[in-house]
Formats: C-alpha cells, structure tokens, sequence
C-alpha cells in the first residue's frame, strides 16, 4: 500500500472510499464535510442523522454516493469531542478507516487531514499520526501460515487537503510516520517469531543484518569466550541452562555532525523465558516468547536509525540468552558475580531479566552516556499495578523522565511512573551475598527497580518495565491486534530526535 500526501477537493475524488472525520456533539458540518454533503444534496447529513451516528472516537459511518460525487462511498470517522483531541485521537481514527477499508476489501482511499479542523492541530503531527494509525492498523503476522493470503486488496491510501501549505506539512509528517511504523513493525516481526527460530543466535543475526551496508551504524558481538573475559556472570548465569550460546550485542549509531551526546538504548533480550529451575506454570510460559521485546524494541528503533538521523549518539546493547532448566542450569541458591563485581544470591531463577541486564547496564554505563534507557519485560508484579496497556517507568532523574513522558504521550504509548523507594533496598539485601535477585511478596516492579539501580553508577537512567503493553493478549485499539505490539519504538524515536 502506497500513502502520500497530495492536494486535491474532496468532493471531487474518484476513489473506493472518501474518509471524512467528525467531532461528537457537533451538530453543523463544516469544512470538507459540509462541501461533501452539498455535492450529495444534503443526504450525508441527512443518513447520518437518520442513523442516529454519534462521532465517539473510533466510530464510524458507511454510505453509498450512488454517483453524486467520483467517490463511491463515503466513510465518517469519529474523533470524540473537539476540546479532548489529542494525536493518539488522530491515530485511531485513522486506523478505524483503515480496518473499515480492509474489510470492504477496497483499493483505494482518500482522506481529508483528520482533526485538520481542530485549534492548535499540526499538519504535520497529524499526518505522521494518521500514517502510523494505518500502517499499524495494517499489521499482520502471517510467517507461520501455510495459505499466505494473496495481494493485500488496499493499495493506496492519500492524505488530501485543499491547501498546499498543508500539503506540504503533511508530507514531512508522512514521512516521519512511515520511520515510526516500520521501526514499530521491526519489532513486532521480531516479538511474534516464535522462540524456536528467534533464538539468542538469530538475535546477533538481525542485529548484524540492520547495521550491514549503513556507515554510520556498527555492530560488536560478545560471545561466551569474551563474556568470560569480561566477567559478565549475570549473562552467563542465565544462559547456563540453555543449548543456545549467550551474546553481548553492541550497536552503535554515530550522526554525521560529531557530538558529545551520547545515549544508551538496553534491551531484556531473553528469547524464551520458561522460568529455569524454578519452572513457570504452563499457562504462564505460553507467551514467553515476548520476553525479549525490550531488544526488539532497541532493534526496531535502530533498524530506522540513519532515516531518522538523530543529532545525538546512540548505543543499542543487551544480552541475548534464554532461559532454560538443564543439568547446567543455574540453582536456585546460587551466588554469580556481575560484570561490576556486585555479587548477587540467585533465589528464584525465574527473576532472570535483572541478572542480565545488570551486566547490560554496567557495560552501558562504562559508555558514559548522558541517559540510559532500558526496555525490559520485567515483573508481572508492574502489570498487576498498571495492567496490560501501561509501562512502568523507574528513574533516578526527575528530567529524564518528563523527556520520557513526552515523547510517551506524543507517540501513544501510554507509561506511569513508579517510585524507587529506597526504604525498600532492605528487601533485595542477602544473607550470604551483596543482594539477591528478589524481593518480598509486594512491590515487585520496584524491588526490580532498586535491583537494577545497583548497576548504573549514578548515570541518568530510567527503567520501562513493559511486561504488559509488550504483547497484546486482546485486541487493545484500532492499530493494536493481538500479538506484539512494538511497544516503546516510537517511544524511544520520539525522544531521540526530541535530543
Ligand atoms: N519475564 C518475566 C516477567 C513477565 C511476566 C513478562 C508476564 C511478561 C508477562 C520475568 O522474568 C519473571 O518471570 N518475573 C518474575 C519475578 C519474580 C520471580 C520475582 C515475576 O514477575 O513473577
Ligand atoms: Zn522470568
Ligand atoms: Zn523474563
């Protein structure tokens, strides 16, 4: 499917379906609307009122032109009451007229700018919004289907506006969208691939295939003989158990203007996590495929890294295992040594995120970054405080967090922050060793938290446990299928070319 951006009269568009947007309780038509339902002789007003259509976000109207305009069918999508929009409005508007689209089985589509109409609205913001509502709302993982489904039907999708100016911002907005969905899209390709094929191996593989032919990306592969060397405990720990070799991945992305801003990106990359020696239960293993979503999501966003061309420096690290019970596996009871020399008394094996990400996070913060931002299916104690659509984030820096929540809200992806309550490092204190990889029964998402604080050195660091938005267990919005989600992509964009 093609999306662009061009000028042109809505009424006089020859397409499979005119998309129009709505404000609810607004009783007048206005703008392209009221031009569309002159040329129709006032049936769009009329049907709609006939209906009784109410322009609730993501609702939509459907009707026939019956050859009073070149479109065939007029569709009207809802963008919940004017003084509420916001972007994410936009997206899901956008990506209702999509799945209305799809399911018509059209060819093409044209668009008015939806929320055009809406004091302080951005062209460009809104298109970029629109283009990820639709390409993500497009979305579908068919890798392990034997009938692949034939051409998908839709093959263009067109931003119109009658104003060039706005034309032109929506082209840059368009743009900027297609960046943030393929990055987004990297990442659920990577999530739903189960974990028999998206082993720590293949990890190094895509990691290696995103840098190959891009000058100013580059890629370092630790494998176990330098994990060894560097004393990396909490990797090598976890990845005891498993038949798969664990591996350090460094990425690094340098802007053509030299500078001295310098981010790190670090993903939980645990390709499957089954819980070790202390083996989850069936049902919660059913989905563990997802927890290296935080690497997908330091992947995704690279894999767009030299489009959208941030002015900072950017590192992509974490460390690929996967988490098995063997002969070989760690013990509950077991005492390793992170890469800090911080030791650590392992009691559950299924806490496993943290072993290697405290070895994650001492290499990052090694790089002397200004910031550290991990991505991480942490706990599933963060998905009892914030369910399944909200990221928990944990940080030592108040200013880094409001850049995060930002960026979070430009893009969609909804996080909360938690407390790291220091009156609660008594509860990860061990017996025998420096700490231990658990807590207590409450709090813990931020027992991981304070975890995790132990290996970053006082850098500027926030922590985005994901374990609930990473992968979708229902359908969540108008572009969030079941299945993976890329949570956290456009997060990390938007804040990066925010820098
Ligand atoms: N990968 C899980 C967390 C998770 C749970 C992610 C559900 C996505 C959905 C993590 O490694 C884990 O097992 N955490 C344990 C920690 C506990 C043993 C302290 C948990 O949350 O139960
Ligand atoms: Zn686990
Ligand atoms: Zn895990």
């Amino acid at each position: 499917m093609d999306i662009s951006a061009r000028k042109g009269d809505p009424t006089q568009q020859p397409c499979d379906i005119l998309v129009l947007d709505a404000f609810l309780g607004e009783k007048e038509l206005t703008g392209a609307s009221q031009a569309v339902n002159e040329a129709l002789g006032g049936d769009l007003a009329k049907f709609q009122k006939e209906d009784s259509f109410k322009a609730k976000l993501g609702a939509t109207f459907l009707m026939r032109t019956n050859g009073k305009i070149p479109a065939k069918r007029v569709l009207v999508v809802g963008l919940g009451k004017n003084e509420d929009l916001t972007l994410e409005s936009v997206r899901q508007a956008a990506a209702a007229s999509l799945n209305v689209a799809k399911v018509l089985g059209v060819k093409t589509v044209a668009s008015v700018l939806i929320g055009a109409g809406s004091e302080g609205f951005k062209a460009t913001d809104g298109a970029q919004a629109m283009v990820e509502g639709v390409r993500l709302a497009d979305y579908t993982f068919t890798k392990y289907r034997s009938t692949k489904k034939e051409k998908p039907s839709l093959q263009r999708f067109d931003l119109i506006s009658n104003q060039g100016q706005d034309v032109r911002a929506a082209l840059k907005g368009v743009e900027m969208g297609e960046w943030m969905a393929r990055g987004t899209v990297f990442a659920r390709d990577l999530v739903n691939t189960t974990a028999q094929d998206m082993h720590p191996e293949k990890l190094v593989e895509t990691a290696k295939s995103i840098v190959k032919g891009k000058g100013a990306l580059k890629v370092k592969i630790y494998d176990r003989a330098a994990l060894v060397k560097m004393g990396a405990g909490g990797i090598l720990g976890v990845a005891q158990g498993s038949d798969h070799p664990p591996f350090l991945v460094h990425l690094t992305y340098k802007p053509t203007k030299p500078t001295k801003k310098r981010v790190a990106l670090v993903g939980k990359a645990v390709t499957f996590d089954s819980g070790g020696l202390s083996l989850k239960p069936a049902d919660s293993m059913m989905t563990m495929k997802c927890d290296m979503a935080g690497s997908a999501a330091v992947l995704g966003a690279f894999s767009v890294m030299t489009d959208l061309a941030p002015s900072c420096e950017v590192h992509g690290i974490f460390g690929a295992v996967e988490n098995m019970p063997s002969g070989k596996a760690i013990r509950p009871g077991d005492v390793l040594t992170a890469m800090n020399k911080k030791t650590i008394e392992v009691l559950n094996t299924d806490a496993e995120g943290r072993l290697t990400l405290a070895d994650t996070l001492t290499f990052a913060s090694r790089l002397k970054p200004q910031a550290i931002i991990d991505l991480a299916t942490l706990t599933g104690a963060c998905m009892v405080a914030l369910g399944e659509e909200i990221t928990g984030i944990m940080s030592n820096n108040d200013a880094l967090v409001t850049k995060i929540q930002e960026a979070s809200s430009a893009s969609g992806e909804k996080m909360w922050r938690l407390p790291l309550e220091k009156n609660y490092r008594k509860l990860i204190k061990s017996e025998i060793a420096d700490m231990q990889n658990i807590g207590s029964r409450w709090g813990g998402a931020l027992t991981a938290g304070l975890f995790l604080e132990e290996f970053v050195d006082k850098t500027p660091w926030a922590h985005l446990d994901i374990a609930g938005p990473a992968f979708a267990e229902r359908e969540i919005d108008p572009y969030t299928h079941k299945g993976a989600t890329g949570h956290g992509v456009r997060t990390l964009l938007t804040y990066l070319k925010s820098l």
